[in-house]
């Protein structure tokens, strides 16, 4: 008898797993489009010249390892907020954000379940239908009740605009409603500036929250249009929570940096939502990573460094739609007579593909090509060297 015969074997991480069976898969030629993380032409995930520069800079004026303060770097907070409500909203909404410096964008999701768990009347978090599958995990971990909202049409594999409205419209108030600020999160579909309009409109009349997940920032049109979701929604005066990351579009995964940004419609609870949050911190990790704050702070606090920031962006963003047409063309060009122009359209690192569990399965099986059970791919993933493999695999599992 062990004292850990208890322990039961928990089920596989849908997304992470598979990088791990990846690693240990000792085919030469087999292909990761699981977990979203960029890669160049090269196959690399490069690290970008301006977090080399500020690392550089970090290295010659750091003084200190001591402790950051539980909420993070005030410099930190007050930068991320500017970048994602632009200036002047950012100005206008001083006194009502408390932001918080997390450890990546899940550590900025797991403080809000947290807080909204323990603070907040919500009965249920209403998350889109597909979304991350991580969302399911870190809502309910802190005991809060899941539902789900239309989002997805699979059967034309695009946005069901009138149904995801209609949902909306029947989300109690007090509840939370996570939404996918851009680059949704398996399926590529983007609401566009005049439909956040109208999110924002309900949002009011129903009176439930907007949480949104913003974790592409850059990668879907550009760092100012992507942001639409979340200046809209503030501008509206609506209570708010914003989970930032800069995992992807400042390509710091293994460095955990994130935000929560909990924006109040009355600046009078301010400091009881601060305070409130600090638990869930200091309960958590205490106190956050400072290395990766530190590169975000040096770059957007240096306006040459940020604007060659941008083009860094930028240039991912479109290699990644690049990427898109080209392989729309060479599932045509190869025969398959399957229509996928769909993922011409579709916006950020990843495309719902409409490929089966079944069809994912024996890519990996047969074809040592990784993608998600649900059949999302990492178009981010897809270079020239691998691309005619991938096709070929696809066209033999349809
Ligand atoms: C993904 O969806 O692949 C990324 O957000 C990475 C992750 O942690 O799952």
């Amino acid at each position: 008898m062990s004292y850990f015969d208890t322990v039961s074997l928990a089920p596989a991480d849908p997304i992470l797993s598979l990088t791990e069976a990846f690693k240990s898969d000792p085919n030469p030629d087999k292909i990761n489009l699981s977990v979203g993380v960029f890669v160049d032409q090269s196959g690399t995930t490069p690290i970008l010249d301006t977090v080399k520069e500020a690392e550089k800079r970090l290295l010659a004026t750091s003084k200190t390892k001591s402790y950051l303060p539980m909420t993070g770097s005030p410099a930190y907070a007050s930068l991320t907020q500017k970048l994602v409500f632009g200036d002047e909203l950012a100005a206008s909404l001083q006194g009502r954000v408390a932001t918080l410096q997390t450890p990546g964008g899940t550590g900025a999701l797991r403080v809000a379940a947290d807080f909204i768990a323990k603070n907040t009347s919500a009965q249920k978090i209403w998350l889109s239908n597909p979304t991350w599958a991580n969302h399911k995990g870190i809502f309910s971990a802190p005991g809060l009740g899941l539902d789900t909202y239309d989002y997805f049409d699979s059967d034309t594999l695009s946005l069901d605009y009138p149904a995801f409205l209609k949902a909306l419209e029947n989300i109690p108030a007090g509840d939370i409603v996570v939404l996918h600020g851009c680059c949704h999160n398996p399926t590529g579909a983007d609401l566009t500036p005049d439909q956040w309009e109208d999110v924002a409109r309900i949002a009011a009349s129903k009176q439930w929250i907007p949480l949104v997940d913003f974790a592409y920032q850059g990668f879907g049109t550009d760092i100012d249009t992507d942001a639409a979701s979340a200046r809209i929604i503030a501008a509206a005066g609506l209570p708010v929570f914003i989970c930032q990351s800069f995992s992807k579009n400042l390509g710091l995964y293994q460095d955990r940096v994130g935000a929560l940004h909990v924006v109040t419609d009355d600046a009078a609870n301010h400091a009881n939502i601060v305070s409130q949050l600090k638990i869930s911190v200091r309960v958590n990790y205490s106190n956050p990573p400072a290395h990766g704050g530190g590169i975000v702070t040096t770059i957007l606090s240096d306006e040459a460094l940020t604007e060659k920031w941008h083009a860094e962006v930028a240039a991912m963003r479109d290699r990644i739609a690049g990427v898109r047409t080209q392989f729309v063309d060479a599932l045509k060009a190869a025969g398959v007579e399957r229509d996928f122009s769909f993922l011409k359209e579709q916006k950020g690192m990843f495309s719902f593909t409409g490929l089966t569990k079944e069809q994912a399965i024996a890519l990996r099986e047969k074809h040592s090509v990784y993608i998600v059970d649900s059949g999302r791919i990492n178009v981010a993933g897809i270079t020239n060297a691998n691309i005619d493999r991938l096709v070929a695999a696809i066209k033999s599992v349809l």
